[in-house]
């Protein structure tokens, strides 16, 4: 059986699929969205995304299953980005 995927829609509009699981960072890279990152341990904030409207921290965090409804991501206001 095959392995479902997520549609991501991300910021600026580019779409790609990821698995449940995969971990945001990888989603992102692999559609050439940059997330800021400084500690990639989870303490510092600067890797904040907000998925469907919760703000997760992007390298502590992975794609979640949620069927074929999709994802949608957006930045977190932040001095960051
Ligand atoms: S890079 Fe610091 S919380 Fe993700």
């Amino acid at each position: 059986m095959a392995e479902s995927t997520i549609p991501i829609q991300w910021p600026d509009g580019r779409c790609n699929q990821a698995k449940p699981g995969e971990p945001w960072l990888e989603a992102a890279m692999r559609c050439r969205q940059k997330i800021p990152t400084a500690c990639r341990t989870g303490s510092c904030g600067a890797c904040e995304i907000e998925v469907n409207g919760v703000v997760v921290r992007a390298c502590i965090s992975t794609v979640p299953a949620v069927g074929s409804r999709g994802l949608q991501v957006r930045r977190v206001e932040d001095p960051h980005w």
